[in-house]
């Protein structure tokens, strides 16, 4: 089978830029209001989640007792490797399309669609996860106020459940999960100033119980828990011991999922050039202070012996329970419940926008570029996943999205690496308002590190990735192809 040569072709930096320009003057573009506080708190925003609530004590308790720290640390040395990579291309081209439009200019068009449909599985298959477990923390919540709500109206039809009075009950739809994939939707659409705006309060909220949790926790803190740091390998492969540890990397790596999503926002900064670099790399640097943090006085608090078989939220109940604060863990309840909303909200930010560069590119239907004339939001586009994601998220399980969000970010940020020095031969020229230190090591090492988690998932994970990117490779062929801007026969229509 003979491959058609046109699906490589690529998109100039210079054109790029020149299109941006021409949308700003004739006023269709989207609307530039963000400043870096408001990137770097979209970072945090995307950043503080499912993962460091509910993963970190499961994966002490599993895989790495207190030597957790450092797989977060392993986790942010990926991230950051990554993350320089992002930020040279977000200061460079500074677009909505992210690592869509970076492999756009330099891998080609089969490669950009290739990520773009890729990026689906991050954001908004990582929406629809975070909203199933919003879903069950708003349960637990109520349940403890008195209010419990039916649990078959929590739960996808595919799910049974145990009710209060201990009977099992077939799920029917995930009622609270839509409804907070559909507000979050409204706020996008009201505009980018409104959606800053509450992510600003929910980052408030959520960093102010973490920073509670480390002050108030520290003092009763027992150094034996730390002892020993990295507890002995139990003689099998990821069970304590340094293999232990990188598996404990694999699994928070979660918890740094989507602060790429903050170089979607590139087209709604106001100094994109300067603030594209500390809005990625900011947040990433506080998020990991915090993440260390909270992991120290989590394992410090008890025994990391104490959280294994717990999940959810039990570790951190655990760990309350050994201090006076036991109403705390209610506080904590509420700022996952914060916490999670804007996680969602940016991660459906991050699709819509994602799709807009691709509509205005041609490989989508023009629907997902409209932008709304008042609110200069993709409005369509995001209503669209508003209903998609919210049905999605009612309907499927969590564990099974879930475990797509991870492979299909750690894929993007391998093209994202490999495209840097890509793009240094071709266009050596170019302005770089942020440049990545030591090119090619530093995207090398960020590749590797990536490829190096993607392997450590599981085999059916991969499976599935190749199962969506199939779909994809269809729709590039019957639709995208043809309708590309880029192709001459395309022009003009
Ligand atoms: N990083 C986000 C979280 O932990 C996705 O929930």
């Amino acid at each position: 089978m003979e491959i058609p040569q046109n699906i490589f072709r690529t998109k100039s930096v210079i054109e790029i830029q020149h299109e941006l320009a021409a949308g700003a003057s004739a006023g269709v573009s989207l609307k530039r209001h963000l400043g870096a506080t408001s990137l770097v708190l979209f970072g945090v925003g995307v950043l503080i989640g499912a993962g460091i609530f509910s993963l970190t004590g499961m994966a002490a308790g599993q895989y790495a007792g207190p030597g957790i720290m450092l797989s977060f640390v392993i986790s942010a040395v990926a991230c950051a490797l990554a993350g320089l990579c992002y930020a040279e291309f977000a200061s460079m081209v500074p677009v909505a399309g992210s690592a869509y439009t970076y492999a756009y200019t330099t891998l080609g068009e089969f490669f950009a669609w290739i990520i773009g449909w890729d990026l689906v599985l991050e954001y908004a298959a990582g929406a629809a996860t975070v909203a199933t477990s919003w879903s069950a923390y708003l349960m637990k919540f109520c349940e403890q106020l008195g209010i419990p709500l039916p649990v078959q109206w929590a739960a996808s039809p595919f799910s049974v459940m145990t009710s209060p009075d201990g009977g099992q009950v077939h799920g029917i739809f995930n009622a609270p999960a839509a409804f907070i994939v559909a507000v979050m939707s409204v706020v996008l659409i009201k505009g980018i100033r409104e959606s800053a705006m509450l992510n600003a309060v929910l980052v408030a909220l959520k960093v102010f119980v973490i920073l509670s949790f480390i002050g108030l926790g520290w003092s009763y803190i027992n150094p034996a828990n730390h002892q020993p740091f990295i507890p002995p390998n139990t003689g099998e492969f990821g069970h304590f011991g340094w293999s232990g540890v990188f598996r404990g990397a694999a699994v928070i790596f979660f918890a740094y999922i989507g602060f790429d999503a903050v170089s979607t926002a590139a087209q709604e900064a106001k100094n994109p050039k300067r603030d594209m670099p500390v809005g990625i790399l900011g947040s990433l640097a506080l998020c990991t202070l915090l993440y260390c943090a909270f992991a120290y006085v989590l394992t410090g608090l008890a025994n990391y012996k104490e959280f294994s078989g717990l999940s959810g939220l039990a570790p951190v109940a655990v760990a309350i329970s050994h201090t006076p604060y036991k109403f705390f863990t209610l506080l904590v309840e509420l700022a996952i419940l914060a916490g999670f909303s804007s996680v969602i909200m940016i991660l459906l930010l991050g699709q819509s926008r994602v799709f807009y560069s691709m509509s205005q590119d041609g490989l989508l239907p023009a629907t997902f570029s409209e932008v709304h004339p008042r609110f200069r939001t993709p409005w369509k586009s995001n209503a669209l996943f508003g209903v998609l994601v919210g049905l999605f998220a009612g309907l499927v399980p969590g564990h099974i999205i879930g475990e797509m969000t991870s492979i299909g970010t750690l894929l993007a940020f391998v093209i994202v690496c490999v495209s840097v020095p890509m793009l240094r031969r071709s266009m050596p020229e170019a302005e770089r308002p942020f440049r990545v230190p030591l090119v090619p090591w530093i995207p090398t090492a960020g590749a590797l590190s990536c490829l190096a988690i993607m392997v450590s998932l599981p085999g059916e994970t991969w499976l599935r990735l190749i199962g969506w990117l199939l779909l994809g490779f269809v729709i590039y062929f019957a639709y995208s192809r043809n309708n590309s801007r880029l192709n001459p026969a395309s022009r003009g229509r």
